[in-house]
Parts: C-alpha cells; structure tokens; sequence
C-alpha cells in the first residue's frame, strides 16, 4: 500500500503487516539488521532530486549547472550518486573536500565556500585544483594572493556579495543580509572595493559572483529581489572590466518537514530565479553568464528517514507526557539550534489512529533536547519504533558525540536492498584521538 505522506521518501510504502517500507525495505528489519537508531536514505528519492534539479533548470536555461551543498550531508555514497547524476559540489572546509576528493569527485566541478577558510584550506584546495575558489573576505584575498605568488600560479574565483534581502527564515539560517558575517556588503562599500581590487589582481581572475540568501526559503519573491539587486550592483562595473561568466543565487530550496507546510516546487523556483535572471542581464546589457545553483537540503532532506526506538516514558498528569527516544540531539540539532519542527509516525504500526499528545524527547543530558514537541501521535509503549522523515539534511552532517554517545549509523535503501554507507561509531572511536 502507497503511503500518502509527500514528506517521506517516495519510495515508501505501507506492508500487510502494518509496517513503513522505505527504498523496498521493513524498517522493522532495518532496526534488526543495524540497530538503534538509525538513519535511512532513499537512493531513488535522491537520485530524483538531482534529475529534477538538472532538468528544471536546464530546460530553462541551458548554460546552467547544478552543485551538491555538501555540508547538507556528505559521504563518499552520496558523492558518488550526485556525481553519476550530473551535479558539482559545494564544500566549505578542508573535511568536505578531502571526502569529495577521496571519493573521486573531480576538483574541477568543485566549488569552494566559506567566511574564514584557513591558509591550509585554501593551499590544499589550490593543490587539488579545485574550480573556483568563492572568496567571502578581504583577508582571504590577501592570503590567495600570497599562496599564489609563492606557487606562482593563477586561481579562478567568485565573490560573495550581500544582497541584504531578508528571506523569512530562521535568524540562524539567514545569511544575505547587511548584519552576516557571509559576503562583502553592497552597502559599507566592500563588495565594490572586492570587485575592483580583484579586476586588479594578476593572480585571481574574478569570473563570477555568488550570492546566498538562507534556509530553506519558502518563498520565491527572496529569489527575484536577490537577483535584481546584485545585477544592477554590478552594472556599473561592466565598463570597468567586469566580465561576468558565472552567476550563483547559491541555493536554500525548502523542503516539506510538516505535512501541511508545503514549498513551492523546483519548477517554480528555477522559474523565479530564471526569469529574474535573464530579464535583469538583458536589462541591464549583460552577456548571458553560466547560471549556478546550489541546492543542498534539498538534494538530500527528503531522502533521509530518522529510526529510533521508544524507551522510558514519563506521564506528568495535566502537564505533558514525554516519550524518550534512543537519539535526539546528538544526531539532530536543529530542533534544539533553530526550532525546527518535525513530524513524525510509529514505524512499527503506521495505520493506528493518532490518540495522545505527547512529547518525542531525546536521551542527551540537556531539558533542551526534545525533538518534536505536543505531536499527535497513536499511544506508544517500549520498543515502538518512530519515523522521523525529513531527516536527510544538516542532521547526520551535524552531528555530535555529545554525552559520548557514539554517532548512529545510515543505511542506503534500493529495491529491497540496505547497505551501510556509514557504520555505528563505536566508544573505541570516540576515544581513539583522547590522551591521559
Ligand atoms: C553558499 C551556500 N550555498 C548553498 C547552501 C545550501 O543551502 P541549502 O542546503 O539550504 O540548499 C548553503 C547553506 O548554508 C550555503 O551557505
């Protein structure tokens, strides 16, 4: 039986035993298979994500090209699937390239991000030969510049630029606004005097600019004032030799984590970003430039299912009843850092009607470590297993060995078939780089 839910994978499905089945797989078995907790990716969810990705914006513009925001969660699998489907990378630490790079991606389809990548970061990426170094400061200009001279060699770049459009999301996940630490600000002057020291630079050549609102936008509007601002801020800068051959919006697609909290398709944002796009270039006397998105959360987000077993539960007559679950914030903090808000169903009986309201509680020593507050939710007893979809994206990639709990495992899931792509961390991991 389908099961009617579009923010789980859409692989999944209900069997006749009243058990969710993701990717062809019981996650009853999964639970057996690999333990407690556990998370699942879906590959055909993700692999859908990706083509949809290239089709909707290729269809509309045919110089684009789509990169995999890695920090959403990478791993060489994943890598791997990504680049079988077409998409470059976005990393922002020497760790993200280093995975990408050990798994065989190729540094010229990676991109690489961050306000404050360290001298070795920046020396490692250049040895790699990565595509684009997207530079977010003065002080990294400088280092480029001292790197390249000591190398004699040459680094193709981009620069981040701050719209200071407001996207709607959480303050946390806000990053174009004047007040960010990301990008050189249109309003103090700092993304001309970037534009203008780099038209100068003998070792980087500007090709592009980049510019990333948050996440994850629901809106499209965001998309359309971004683009509009940063083009007519570099205009003026056409007669100065700016020569634009790529530009990034970056990415912040939204992805459903309650049901009836939806975003819009990715037909509609690669509408509202394309459109913007062409009408501004062609407004303001632009060749067409390669066109640059990058969706991160939304690559992975819907693929990945959250597993946990139901442990102690708490009945505070009048006041809330809290159902502790095996996981919590050690495998996702984003409810704990940004509010956020998950559904979730029990995995081992998934037709039962919804009853109490409860509390999904994590096991980590904090009052902060819930992960779904008041949901509706049939009546649980001790080994229930709940889902928590929506779980692919800055979870398992944010993850902690807080409390010293070991990092839970994550299974890939095909045609009824589970590999591990990441192991359970084990304490010997955890304590293998401590000292006495
Ligand atoms: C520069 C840049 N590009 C892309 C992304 C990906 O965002 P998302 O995962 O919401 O698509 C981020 C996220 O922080 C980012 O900083």
């Amino acid at each position: 039986m389908v099961f009617e839910n579009s923010i789980f994978p859409i692989t999944s499905e209900v069997n006749s035993v009243d058990h969710l089945v993701l990717g062809g797989c019981d996650v009853t078995d999964l639970m057996e298979e690999f333990g407690s907790p556990l998370y699942v990716y879906d590959e055909v969810t993700l692999r859908s994500m990706c083509k949809e990705f290239v089709s909707e914006f290729s269809n509309l513009y045919s110089e684009s090209s789509v990169l995999y925001a890695a920090k959403a969660f990478l791993n060489p699998a994943i890598a791997n699937i990504v680049r079988e489907e077409g998409l470059g990378m976005d990393v922002v630490s020497g760790g993200e390239l280093a995975v990408a790079i050990n798994s065989g991606f190729p540094a010229d389809s990676i991109y690489f991000h961050g306000n404050n990548k360290t001298r070795d970061e920046l020396e490692y990426a250049i040895q790699e030969g990565v595509s684009r170094i997207v530079i977010d400061s003065f002080h990294e200009i400088d280092l480029l510049e001292d790197i390249l001279a000591s190398k004699n060699s040459f680094q193709d770049v981009m620069i981040r630029i701050s719209p200071n459009v407001d996207p709607h999301t959480h303050i946390a996940t806000t990053t174009g606004i004047l007040d960010s630490k990301f990008g050189f600000a249109i309003e103090t002057g700092d993304a001309a005097r970037a534009i203008r020291q780099l038209l100068k630079s003998q070792r980087l050549d500007l090709v592009g600019i980049h510019f990333h609102l948050g996440s994850p936008i629901f809106e499209l509007e965001p998309y359309e004032s971004g683009v509009r601002t940063i083009l007519k801020f570099l205009q003026p800068f056409i007669k100065e030799g700016l020569n634009l051959r790529e530009f990034s919006p970056g990415g912040g697609f939204a992805i459903g984590y309650l049901s009836h909290k939806l975003p819009p398709s990715i037909k509609s944002y690669a509408q509202v970003i394309v459109e913007s796009t062409k009408k501004y270039l062609s407004e303001l006397g632009f060749h067409s430039p390669k066109l640059i998105v990058e969706p991160g959360r939304s690559i992975v987000g819907r693929a990945g299912v959250a597993l946990y077993t139901v442990g102690a539960i708490k009945d505070i007559p009048g006041v809330r009843k809290y159902v502790s679950l095996d996981g919590g914030m050690g495998d996702n903090i984003r409810p704990a850092l940004y509010d956020a808000e998950y559904e979730a169903v029990i995995a081992n009986k998934t037709s039962l009607e919804n009853e109490e309201v409860v509390t999904l509680a994590g096991k980590y020593c904090e009052s902060g470590d819930i992960l779904i507050r008041d949901i509706k939710l049939p009546k649980l007893v001790s080994g229930d297993i709940v889902a928590i979809p929506a779980s692919g994206a800055y979870a398992p990639s944010m993850a902690s060995n807080y409390n010293l709990n070991p990092r839970p495992p994550i299974a890939l899931v095909n045609e009824g078939s589970a590999k591990l792509i990441r192991e359970r961390e084990t304490y010997q991991d955890m304590i293998k780089t401590d000292k006495m």
